[in-house]
């Protein structure tokens, strides 16, 4: 089966091909990825020669060049790319509408002209809004997007759902609450804090901390997007949550314990614009129609996040530093011209 993945050269995408190449071997995988700040090819280094990888640099909002790539043929569609910081879609809304809204309408196009058999579409419990204390949304909670990051990915969910209904398009869509685990770009809360903290620098908090965040560890979201490609039904969405929601400070606690660092290191900021107060799934749906339950307790999955990024420091260093971005220089250009034949024949 040939598979598609966009934004794979991101933290969960880069999560997601290594699983699949781990754990499914019928599977082939081409990943496309504009590279963009948040993109790192290092991510993939350890797969990057592996006969059932290919890597494509494309952007999803260019027509023309989704076009080319899609022309290979796929069976399935696993589309991640996005811009996705939201502190970033408050300073500047363009890039967020651009690849979020344009970009996915362009994939749904060549999806459909080219007769694709499944796209998965992956979305947020941003979408939703926040609920109130003790409250858990469903799939029938209205859209309330706060930022625009989150207005730009409930649009697309929409153009998603219309292709289904007026396309038949295959597609699906699930909702996913934070995730955290190896390879996030240390700008997200997390990898942030731990970064900092191994430098004894502040953590900075917006507001009281405490906002409510539902986290999953990445792997068991990947297993869950795995599980929606083999199983998924058509025109469905699905929520995906590990379901037990943490106000952020006491996250940032018990990672500042893991680290043998002191409380003290946290800095509480002011709270940006529109921050929503809570968010919290209910997945019932997905674990009882797909049989999938998340595997790693949270506690745990945190503890080897913290050493992951211990033991990537270098990885850490580069990406806070910008030098992650000479690894495509490095190591695909040479590759360059194999790929451009490769598209062309
Ligand atoms: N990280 C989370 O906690 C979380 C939670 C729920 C949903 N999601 C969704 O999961 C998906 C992946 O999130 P992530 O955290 O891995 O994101 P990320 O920011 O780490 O990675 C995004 C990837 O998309 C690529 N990309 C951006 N614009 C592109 C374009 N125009 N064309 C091609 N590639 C482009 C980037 O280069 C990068 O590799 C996103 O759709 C996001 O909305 C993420």
């Amino acid at each position: 089966m040939k598979v598609l993945v966009t934004g794979g050269a991101g933290f969960i995408g880069s999560n997601l091909i290594r699983l699949l190449l781990r754990e499914a071997p019928e599977l082939e995988i081409t990943n496309l990825d504009k590279l963009t700040y948040a993109g790192n090819l290092e991510n993939l280094a350890d797969v990057a020669g592996l006969p059932r990888y290919r890597f494509i640099r494309a952007d999803v909002a260019d027509p023309r060049a989704v076009e080319r790539v899609f022309k290979k043929g796929f069976d399935a569609v696993l589309h991640l790319a996005a811009e996705t910081h939201v502190d970033r879609s408050l300073e500047d809304a363009a890039p967020f509408l651009r690849t979020n809204v344009l970009g996915t309408h362009v994939l749904l196009e060549a999806a459909r002209r080219h007769g694709v058999g499944r796209f998965v579409h992956i979305s947020t419990d941003e979408v939703y809004g926040s609920p109130s204390a003790g409250e858990f949304f469903d799939e029938s909670a209205p859209l309330k997007p706060s930022s625009p990051y989150a207005a730009s990915k409930a649009a697309a969910d929409l153009l998603v759902l219309s292709y289904v209904h007026t396309f038949h398009l295959p597609a699906l869509i699930l909702r996913c609450t934070n995730n955290f685990g190896p390879y996030q770009f240390p700008e997200k809360l997390l990898p942030l804090a731990i970064a900092n903290a191994m430098e004894n620098r502040p953590l900075p908090v917006y507001g009281d901390g405490m906002q409510e965040r539902d986290w999953i560890f990445v792997e068991d979201y990947c297993r869950a997007i795995h599980r929606a490609l083999e199983r998924g039904r058509t025109g469905e969405i699905y929520n995906v949550s590990a379901g037990t929601p943490r106000a952020n400070l006491d996250v940032l606690r018990a990672l500042l314990a893991l680290l043998g660092k002191p409380e003290s290191l946290i800095k509480f900021v002011e709270d940006r614009p529109g921050h929503d107060r809570r968010y919290a799934l209910d997945s019932g749906k997905f674990r009882k129609e797909l049989g999938w339950t998340p595997q790693n307790d949270f506690e745990q999955a945190l503890a080897a996040t913290v050493e992951w990024n211990r033991a990537n420091a270098e990885w850490l260093e580069r990406c806070r530093s910008g030098a992650y971005r000479n690894y495509y220089r490095r190591h695909y250009t040479q590759r360059r011209k194999t790929l451009e034949r490769w598209q062309k024949s």
